[in-house]
């Protein structure tokens, strides 16, 4: 009897302590963090998958605390940063790699290479569409029913995370721009193409409330004609990549202001990532914005074990495609906190956080 009174003892002086830790750190803006999306945001769902796009080798992750995980840059996503400004110590784990309870705190279900078609991106193996994300977002919404004992009330908690969803640049670089893989230009033009991707998208986002969320941002596809890897590739042309995205873009908050409308409770907030990119133009002018930092295979990621770049805070791309830790933490910084109604609307994603 004595040594598991001991025992209690010791463990509660641990529970205690680390009581206590938390509550000097303080308690995150909101209990759960959700994440949809591409490479922008993937922090390690393809590491295991079979294919070339995954970033989990050197010198992906130079700049990260643990180094490299699948992140497609030097250092912090934008998922992340916007993460530690909504409160949350540690980084919400890739969906492949979740254990127990940590799922309470919220899953990141972001695959490089998808988008909001299901074929998008399926040319380089298998990655993750936004339909298989929600799917496995309603695997982890039952093992949370079950650690909360009903699925109304895991349906209640689920009203309180924040869920960002960063998609839509793959369904035109690796989907309707690549034509020797993808039927779809030859089926759309890019108006209607758009509509297409925009009626796809409203059904997820749909299907996404349904599963109890609320409180969710999207974000826009920016100006992807103009990522390095791109411009090698289309020259003039991606002048055309740029147009055909911001048909799509432009229809993002006409869809948030119909979603809040229709849907009981809903909160959907617009992030004009075009915006704010071109917003940053005084950050941008001090950073090398035409070349990679690292290395580039001819696919636009970094060469494995390359050496990259030393002053990683000069860079606006890490490799062909993807921000460095320093732009992204100027682009989540206002999305987080908006300096003008046109960078985030209606809400930004502090007040996204504080909404009841
Ligand atoms: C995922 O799990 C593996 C094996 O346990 C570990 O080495 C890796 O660091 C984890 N990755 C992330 C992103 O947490
Ligand atoms: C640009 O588009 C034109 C017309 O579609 C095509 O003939 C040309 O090869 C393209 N140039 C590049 C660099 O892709
Ligand atoms: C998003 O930003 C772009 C670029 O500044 C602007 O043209 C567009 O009107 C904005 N869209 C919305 C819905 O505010």
């Amino acid at each position: 009897m004595a040594f598991f009174d001991a025992l209690r003892i010791i463990l509660s002086f641990f529970l205690f302590t680390k009581y206590l830790q938390n509550s000097v750190q303080g308690e995150p803006q909101v209990p759960c963090y959700f994440i949809f999306g591409d490479s922008f945001v993937d922090s390690g769902n393809n590491n295991n998958l079979d294919l070339d796009i995954r970033a989990n080798y050197s010198p992906y992750g130079v700049d990260f605390p643990k180094g490299p995980t699948g992140r497609f840059t030097n250092g912090r996503t934008v998922a992340d940063i916007i993460g530690q400004l909504l409160g949350f110590i540690d980084f919400i784990p890739p969906f492949a790699n979740l254990t127990g309870k940590e799922i309470l705190k919220g899953v990141n279900y972001a695959s490089g290479g998808s988008g909001i078609r299901d074929e998008t991106g399926k040319e380089l193996g298998d990655v993750v569409s936004l339909n298989e994300q929600l799917g496995n977002h309603f695997t982890v919404l039952s093992k949370i029913s079950a650690i909360l004992n009903s699925e109304s009330a895991a349906r209640d908690y689920l009203k309180k995370c924040i869920y960002i969803v960063i998609i839509g640049t793959n369904d035109y670089l690796n989907n309707y721009f690549v034509p020797s893989s993808y039927q779809t230009s030859t089926m759309y033009t890019p108006q209607q193409y758009a509509n297409v991707l925009v009626k796809q998208y409203s059904k997820q986002l749909k299907r996404l409330h349904s599963y109890g969320a609320r409180k969710v941002a999207i974000f826009g596809v920016g100006l992807i004609g103009q990522l390095p890897t791109i411009m090698r590739i289309f020259g003039d042309n991606s002048s055309m990549i740029d147009a055909a995205a911001q048909l799509f873009s432009r229809k993002l908050l006409p869809l948030v202001t119909r979603l809040n409308k229709k849907l009981t409770n809903a909160k959907f907030t617009y992030i004009n990532t075009t915006r704010i990119v071109t917003t940053s133009a005084p950050l941008l002018a001090h950073l090398n914005t035409k070349g990679s930092c690292c290395k580039l295979r001819s696919d636009g990621l970094c060469i494995e074990g390359s050496t990259p770049c030393l002053l990683r805070t000069h860079y606006a791309f890490f490799d062909g495609f993807h921000p460095t830790d320093v732009v992204n933490v100027a682009f989540a910084r206002k999305a987080y906190n908006k300096l003008s109604p046109l960078h985030a609307s209606p809400y930004d994603i502090c007040q996204l956080a504080q909404l009841p």
